[in-house]
């Protein structure tokens, strides 16, 4: 996790910095930290608080400089300490450096070091590449000082195990900054006389439009005119340059208390962004530019695995039920984290499809890769654009669902299941689903924006419904078929920002277990699906009462759904079965928002967790 944020320019450096950090604490906020470069000497701040505090801390103290870099951290290595607060300095003095990943072979290292008479601060893995970095630099001729800044860098970074993203500065070369990568995202702004490197396009956006997307194994030598790529193996590389679209407006809160309630709010229209141009001519399929495949080579997919972590494995299990459903394909769904190491044996037409927000999941992306090495077809739903997984899938269909910066995901979880089921019909169309099908269902989809914003409408009631609940301790969260992966949307998302213990299971399965937790102290919310298991649910319901427990039930418009019979009941529109996993997951987003800002909980940056999960 970690955001790292280097800049070289004309701009105030501190300035640059902490506003990097802002646009980057969402991916780690456990402390904050930055050095950087006055008359040749390192000025750093570091705050085991959030980057507010820092950018308080900045201000008092004046500081200042020509260049520097700076970190917000998520701690994997040793506790949330100022010791271990980035950025670490080796222990000559000499470098600085914001590292995001981990050294998997720290303690050899450490070891051969302490040996050499370095010395550590910090129970940090960081420390030691620091310091590795200021051995290879000792152990070169002062004769190759011209590179002999970035040489150390490169043949530290053939010692480690692991993975990084790091921004290092060294007072011998001032005016320098030397990044590189293997496993955690880094990118690098070129602007006009300045350069900026950073973990994501959104603390690069404010200063240029125009980016390097670093890949693994390579390292960039950065001044403010200047740069030069490179990979570790020293090899010269050609660097491509990137516009991105990416406008900042669309990352600001607004009106908005929190980003969760901003996006949860922002859902109508990235659920038309997704769909935006995507639809046949004939209404009748849908159409995707980037999958890289043709309808024949579509048509010889016997079965596709799905893989992706957290909220993004729930759009998958979505998927799961779509497709089978409305292409007739066998689908299979796979924690990202467990597929990557388990050389599960896959046919050979199988497609792998990765879901992502972030698009730097390190699970996900491995499990990308061992899919890609196992020689399949593989496609990815990514939200992040130029993110690693957009970049190494071999097609894809982005999101558009603008950028997510509440940690607990929303609109980017309806927006990929809205992607899903538009390749259900793309699929379902190359397949079996007639004409007719395929219109009622691109009908369908496109009603969507304007039934979720019918539901938000309802927002203050839910919100009042929600509130008779703030004090449980424990929730469950019950749907069957299509809406059990919504069950357990609506319970990660309610731990997540809440910390109220919660659990999601098939409507039938509480009664093999879980409804020995039932009692007026634990209320259920039921998804009550339309058709199908509409009375079998109503029968869930009722075992539930039975056992004095409260019962909020989301259920749909139109029908003749028992009221009496629940605590609470919160309606939403009518619409196709395909539709219903978005329809009903707003309800219980608008439901964890509710009940965590009420508790008082930091909902954009809950506990031990970060957005963008970059180690494993
Ligand atoms: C969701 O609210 C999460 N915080 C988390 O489960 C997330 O969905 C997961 O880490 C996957 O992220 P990604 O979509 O960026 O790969
Ligand atoms: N391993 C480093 C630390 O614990 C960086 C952690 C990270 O990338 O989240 O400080």
């Amino acid at each position: 996790m970690c955001g790292i944020v280097g800049y070289v320019g004309k701009h105030p450096v501190t300035r640059v910095l902490i506003e990097g950090l802002r646009r980057l604490e969402y991916r780690g906020y456990d402390s904050a930290g930055v050095t950087v470069v006055k008359d040749g000497q390192f000025q750093t701040l570091k705050s085991t608080e959030r980057v507010e505090a820092l950018a308080k801390d900045v201000a008092k103290a004046k500081l200042q400089g020509t260049y520097g870099i700076a970190h917000t951290r998520w701690a994997t290595h040793g506790g949330v300490t100022l010791a271990n607060a980035h950025p670490h300095h080796s222990s000559d003095g000499l470098f600085s450096l914001a590292h995001n990943g981990v050294i998997e072979n720290y303690l050899k290292i450490k070891k051969f070091l302490l040996e050499k008479g370095y010395t550590f601060q910090s129970e940090t893995d960081t420390e030691v590449l620091v310091n590795l970095i200021a051995y290879h630099y000792q152990k070169q001729p002062v004769a190759a000082d011209k590179n002999r800044f970035l040489e150390s860098v490169r043949r530290s970074l053939r010692h480690v195990e692991g993975t990084y993203g790091i921004a290092v500065i060294c007072k011998e070369h001032l005016g320098e900054i030397v990044a590189a990568r293997r496993g955690s995202p880094l990118i690098l702004g070129v602007g006009d006389g300045e350069h900026i490197i950073a973990s994501d396009v959104a603390a690069i956006a404010l200063h240029t439009q125009s980016v390097v997307y670093l890949n693994d194994e390579e390292i960039v030598h950065v001044t403010d005119k200047d740069f030069s790529l490179s990979t570790i193996d020293e090899d010269d590389i050609e660097a491509v340059i990137h516009t991105v679209d990416w406008s900042i407006e669309e990352a600001e809160l607004g009106a908005f208390k929190h980003y969760m309630e901003k996006e949860i709010f922002d859902q109508p229209v990235a659920l038309e962004n997704a769909m935006r141009g995507r639809f046949s001519d004939d209404g009748s399929t849908s159409k995707f530019g980037g999958l890289n495949l043709s309808p024949q080579e579509l048509r010889q997919v016997d079965r596709i695995l799905f893989c992706a972590c957290g909220t993004a494995w729930h759009a998958c299990l979505v998927a799961e039920y779509l497709i089978e459903r409305y292409a007739r394909i066998p689908v299979e769904v796979e924690y990202a984290s467990e597929f990557r190491y388990r050389n599960a044996p896959l046919d050979k037409n199988t497609l792998v499809f990765i879901l992502s927000q972030s698009g730097e999941t390190i699970d996900t992306l491995g499990a990308l890769r061992e899919a890609k090495r196992k020689g399949h077809k593989t496609l990815a739903i990514v939200n992040v654009v130029g993110s690693t997984i957009a970049r190494e899938a071999d097609g894809g269909i982005y999101q558009h669902a603008g950028p997510e910066i509440g940690v607990a995901s929303t609109k980017a979880f309806t927006s990929q299941v809205m992607v899903a089921a538009m390749m259900a019909l793309h699929l379902g169309r190359i397949r079996d689903m007639s004409y007719s099908e395929g219109q009622a269902f691109v009908e369908a989809l496109k009603q969507v924006p304007a039934q979720v914003q019918s539901i938000l409408d309802q927002s203050e009631a839910i919100k009042a419904i929600a509130l008779k609940y703030v004090d449980a301790e424990d929730f469950l969260f019950l749907g069957r078929q299509n809406l059990f992966p919504i069950a357990l949307e609506g319970a990660l998302k309610l731990k997540e920002v809440s910390y109220i213990h919660a659990e999601g299971y098939p409507a039938a399965e509480m009664k093999h277990g879980p409804i020995a937790l039932i009692s007026p102290e634990c209320p259920s919310v039921f998804l009550v699906a339309q058709e199908d298991t509409y009375q079998k649910t109503i029968s869930n319901i009722q075992e539930v009462k039975a056992r004095k427990g409260r019962v909020i039930a989301i259920a749909h418009e139109g029908g003749d759904f028992p009221k009496d019979l629940v605590d609470d009941l919160i309606l939403i529109p009518e619409c196709h079965p395909a539709v219903q996993p978005i329809l009903a997951t707003i309800p219980v987003q608008l439901m964890a928002y509710a009940i965590a800002a009420a508790r008082g909980c930091d909902v954009d940056k809950p506990r031990n967790l970060a957005k963008s999960v970059t180690v494993e």
